[in-house]
C-alpha cells in the first residue's frame, strides 16, 4: 500500500514550506511557532507530539474555510446565489471524500460528527440479527456500539488474526459484519486489512474499516482493498472543523433507520414521515456541518496534492528516529503487539519505569514544552493486554501508557527534545 508525508523542518505559519522530495510543496500547519510557557515561566517552541489525537490544521484548509465564509448560506433547500454556491461547495466535498478513499461510484459518502458517529450510524443500520466480529485492540469507538458482537482476544501476529476472524464468521449465521481497524491508535501498528476483507467477504460478511488512525499517514483505496465501509475524523485529518465520515455500501444505509428525524431526511410528512431512500439525505437531518465537510475536503485535497511518497518517508524517518531514541534508555518500553519489525503510522506509545504516564506526560509539558497523550487511550481491553493488567478505569494511571505521535508538521527536534526529556527523567 502507498502513503503520507511529514515535514522534517516546520516553517513559520504563513511562510512557504519547503519542497516535498516529489517536488511539490508540502503544505504548512497553523500553529508551527505556537510558543508555551514551561516551569519558571520561559517560553518555548511547542512540540506537539499528540497528532492522533487531534492534528493541527494544515494552512490550505483554513484558506478553504476562510475562502467559503463569505458566501456561507444555508444548503440544499435555499433560492439565494449564496446558497446554491454553498450547496455546490458541501457537494463537491462529499466528491473529493470519494476519490480520496477510492471509494466505487456507487458508495454512500455520509458526513458526521466523527468516526465514533459514523461507527454508531453504522450500528443503527445494520440488518436485523447482525453479528459484530471485533477484537478487543480496537478503539471503543469501534469496539462498543454493537448491539450483537463476538469479541476476539488480540492475536499474537498478524496471520492469527485472519484465522480468528476466519473462525468466528464461519461459526455465525444470519447478517455479520467484521470490524477492525486500519492503524492501531496504541501501537500504530498497521493491520491486514485486505486479508481480513477476503476473509469476510468468503463467509459472506461485510467488513468495516476504522480508518481514523490510518488516513492521515497512508492512501486507502477502499476499492481495491475491496472494503464495504471505512470511517474517519476530520480532526485528525488536519481539518479540527467537527466533520467525520462514513463511507460504503448503500443498502444497508439505505434501509436502515434514520440516524437523525427531521427536516432534511424526510421527503413528505402528513400523519407519518416518508424518509428519504438515499443514504445522504437520509442520515443528515438538519443543517449539516457545511464547513466541516468544506475543511475535510480540503485536506484530502491537500495530502493528495502533496503526494503521499515523500511524506511517508519523512514520517518513517522521524518515527525510525523516535522509537530508536527511547528505546536506548533504560527501563523505557515501547508497547508493541505484533513486534518492533512489523509496519506502523507515527504512533508510539511506551511507559518508563518508576513513573505513572501521568507524571511523565506532566513532566514532559511542564519542562519541557511537549505535548502528548497519556492514558489508555479509549482502547482500555487493548491497553491491559499490552500492560498486562486486570481492570483498571481511566483514572488508574498505574495501567496507563504515554503516546507521542507525529505527522506534517513535526519536525527532528521535537523527536530529539522528547527523547532527551525522557531520559533525563528518567535518570532523575
Ligand atoms: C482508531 C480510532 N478510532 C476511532 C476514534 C474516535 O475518533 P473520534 O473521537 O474522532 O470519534 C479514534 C480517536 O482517537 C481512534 O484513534
Amino acid at each position: 500500500m502507498s502513503t503520507l508525508t511529514i515535514f522534517s523542518s516546520t516553517p513559520a505559519a504563513g511562510t512557504t514550506a519547503p519542497p516535498a522530495a516529489t517536488g511539490r510543496t508540502i503544505p504548512a500547519v497553523l500553529g508551527a511557532d505556537l510558543e508555551v510557557p514551561v516551569k519558571g515561566g520561559r517560553l518555548v517552541g511547542y512540540a506537539n507530539l499528540d497528532y492522533a489525537a487531534s492534528a493541527p490544521c494544515l494552512e490550505p484548509v483554513s484558506a478553504a474555510v476562510a475562502a467559503a465564509l463569505p458566501a456561507y448560506s444555508s444548503v440544499h433547500r435555499g433560492a439565494g446565489y449564496a446558497s446554491q454556491l454553498t450547496t455546490a461547495r458541501y457537494e463537491q466535498a462529499r466528491h473529493t471524500v470519494r476519490a480520496f478513499v477510492g471509494a466505487r461510484p456507487d458508495d454512500a459518502v455520509i458526513f458526521t460528527r466523527n468516526t465514533t458517529d459514523a461507527t454508531n450510524l453504522l450500528a443503527g443500520c445494520l440488518p436485523a440479527g447482525t453479528t459484530t466480529v471485533v477484537f478487543d485492540t480496537e478503539h471503543h469507538a469501534s469496539l462498543l456500539p454493537w448491539q450483537r458482537s463476538v469479541r476476539l482476544a488480540p492475536p499474537a501476529f498478524p496471520g492469527e488474526a485472519v484465522r480468528a476472524a476466519d473462525e468466528a464468521l464461519a461459526g455465525i449465521d444470519g447478517p455479520k459484519l467484521l470490524v477492525v481497524t486500519a492503524a492501531s491508535n496504541v501501537t500504530g501498528e498497521l493491520w491486514p486489512i485486505a486479508a481480513l476483507a477476503h476473509i469476510a467477504h468468503r463467509h459472506g460478511a461485510r467488513i468495516l474499516v476504522d480508518a481514523a488512525q490510518l488516513v492521515p499517514h497512508r492512501r486507502l483505496n477502499l476499492t481495491a482493498l475491496d472494503l464495504d465501509y471505512v470511517a474517519f475524523s476530520g480532526h485528525k485529518l488536519y481539518a479540527p472543523f467537527g466533520a467525520g465520515v462514513l463511507v460504503g455500501r448503500r443498502d444497508w444505509l439505505a434501509d436502515g433507520e434514520p440516524y437523525l428525524k427531521g427536516g432534511g431526511a424526510v421527503r413528505s410528512v402528513g400523519e407519518s414521515a416518508e424518509w428519504h431512500d438515499d443514504p445522504e439525505p437520509r442520515h443528515e437531518a438538519g443543517t449539516p456541518n457545511v464547513l466541516g465537510a468544506i475543511a475535510l475536503a480540503a485536506a484530502c485535497d491537500a495530502l493528495t496534492a502533496t503526494g503521499w511518497t515523500a511524506l511517508v518517508r519523512e514520517e518513517e524517518r522521524l518515527i525510525a528516529r523516535l522509537r530508536s531514541g527511547l528505546a536506548s534508555i533504560d527501563g523505557v518500553r515501547e508497547l508493541s503487539l505484533w513486534g518492533d519489525d512489523h509496519p506502523r503510522v507515527g504512533i508510539v506509545s511506551f511507559t518508563a519505569d518508576g513513573y505513572s504516564a501521568r507524571e511523565v506526560a506532566e513532566v514532559l509539558s511542564s519542562e519541557y514544552g511537549i505535548g502528548v497523550r497519556d492514558g489508555k487511550f479509549c482502547a482500555h481491553p487493548f491497553v491491559r493486554h499490552l500492560l498486562g493488567t486486570a481492570d483498571g478505569g481511566c483514572e488508574d494511571d498505574t495501567a496507563s501508557a504515554v503516546r507521542a505521535s507525529i505527522g506534517i508538521g513535526s519536525t527532528q527536534e521535537h523527536v530529539d527534545r522528547l527523547i532527551e526529556a525522557v531520559r533525563d527523567l528518567v535518570t532523575r
